[in-house]
């Protein structure tokens, strides 16, 4: 009986540290974001029936997408290379053949009428005064803009892959800012063997040049993702990506609008690069634990064998 209530005594202190030490300071030194699990509830819904035939008229005409983005799958390429649209618009647009099965379609949409809305920049840019977002917003081609809007989603929606892989998810909506340098990725792109060594220095020139519009667009280099998915939580990193402001208010860092299905691909790739052992890690653990059961039941029986005399 003795030894029962000292078992709870030691029972209750230890969780009790436990507890100060992991959610309470924890809870103290992070602040709490519940997230909208990618549903943008502030954008408003698309209320119309999207027609994907006029929304590719609207977006090889008067949308003018392709004045800075390629859609690459329909045979469309940039109007400049990566460097000369950095040095225009501090960092290279986008490709766009993949961005319907990537990015919410209410985002979209939103994105399309007012870039700097959607994208949760409107701190870094107010037209009035007179500082515009590189991405021009669409002011309608002369009918009903919400239904152009509706046509222009609809279209990339029809053009979208059915899959997409873990890298290409990253590569569109998070390469253009980051690096990877454990895959040898930067915002380049694949970085290319070289047989010569001067033709692999002219590349990492073009690089470094690329960083340094990017730098003086965002006010910063934005970090190399490589090992951020050791060292922030899953829930910091959701959180975050889903709306940047909720943990670093005034931050530079856009909201890219993915969607829930467009996220767990990012997340599967920083996974893939920063903790490639993750999988085989979660594997063993039932092994451990079934480890533990059965020499715990083979040390209790053993005890009992040697204590059998005494009782
Ligand atoms: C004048 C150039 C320009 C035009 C025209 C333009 N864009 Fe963009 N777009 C950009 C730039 C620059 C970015 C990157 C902005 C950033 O990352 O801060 C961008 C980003 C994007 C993104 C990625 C947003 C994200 O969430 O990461 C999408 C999608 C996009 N544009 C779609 C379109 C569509 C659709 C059109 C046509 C209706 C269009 N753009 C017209 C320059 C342009
Ligand atoms: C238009 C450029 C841009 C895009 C696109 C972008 N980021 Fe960022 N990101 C930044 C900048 C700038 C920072 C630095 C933020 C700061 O310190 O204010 C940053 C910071 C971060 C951080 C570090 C947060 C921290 O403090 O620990 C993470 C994680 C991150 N980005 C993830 C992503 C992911 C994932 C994507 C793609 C889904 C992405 N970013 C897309 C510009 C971008």
């Amino acid at each position: 009986m003795k030894e029962l209530k000292v078992l709870a005594v030691v029972v209750f202190f230890s969780l009790l540290v436990y507890w100060g030490v992991e959610p309470f300071a924890h809870g103290q030194m992070h602040k709490h974001v519940d997230g909208d699990k990618f549903a943008y509830s502030d954008l408003p819904e698309i209320t119309k029936e999207g027609d994907a035939a006029n929304g590719g008229n609207l977006v090889m005409g008067a949308g003018a997408c392709l004045g800075c983005h390629s859609i690459e799958s329909q045979g469309m390429p940039a109007p400049m290379d990566a460097g000369t649209a950095a040095a225009s618009y501090g960092v290279n647009p986008p490709d766009l053949s993949n961005i319907g099965a990537l990015y919410d379609e209410k985002f979209l949409a939103a994105l399309i009428k007012n870039p700097a809305h959607a994208l949760n920049v409107e701190h870094k840019f107010d037209p009035a005064a007179g500082k515009m977002h590189p991405m021009v917003a669409f002011y309608g081609a002369g009918g009903d803009i919400d239904q152009e809007v509706a046509d222009m989603v609809a279209y990339f929606k029809s053009i979208a892959p059915k899959e997409l892989s873990a890298k290409e998810a990253f590569d569109n909506a998070c390469g253009r800012c980051h690096a990877m340098r454990y895959d040898k990725y930067t915002q380049l792109g694949d970085t290319p063997e070289f047989k010569y060594e001067k033709d692999a220095l002219a590349y990492q020139i073009k690089v470094l040049e690329y960083q340094d519009h990017l730098k003086a667009y965002m006010g910063k280099l934005p970090p190399d993702l490589s090992i951020i998915i050791r060292a922030r939580s899953a829930h910091f990193l959701e959180t975050f990506v889903e709306n940047p402001q909720t943990q670093l208010p005034g931050t530079s860092m856009p909201r890219v609008g993915l969607s829930k299905e467009g996220y767990e691909k990012v997340e599967a790739y920083l996974t893939e690069i920063g903790d490639p052992s993750k999988p085989k890690r979660e594997a063993l653990g039932p092994w451990v634990l079934g480890f533990f059961v059965i020499f715990s039941i083979l040390a209790f029986l053993w005890k009992k064998y040697q204590w059998r005399d005494l009782h």
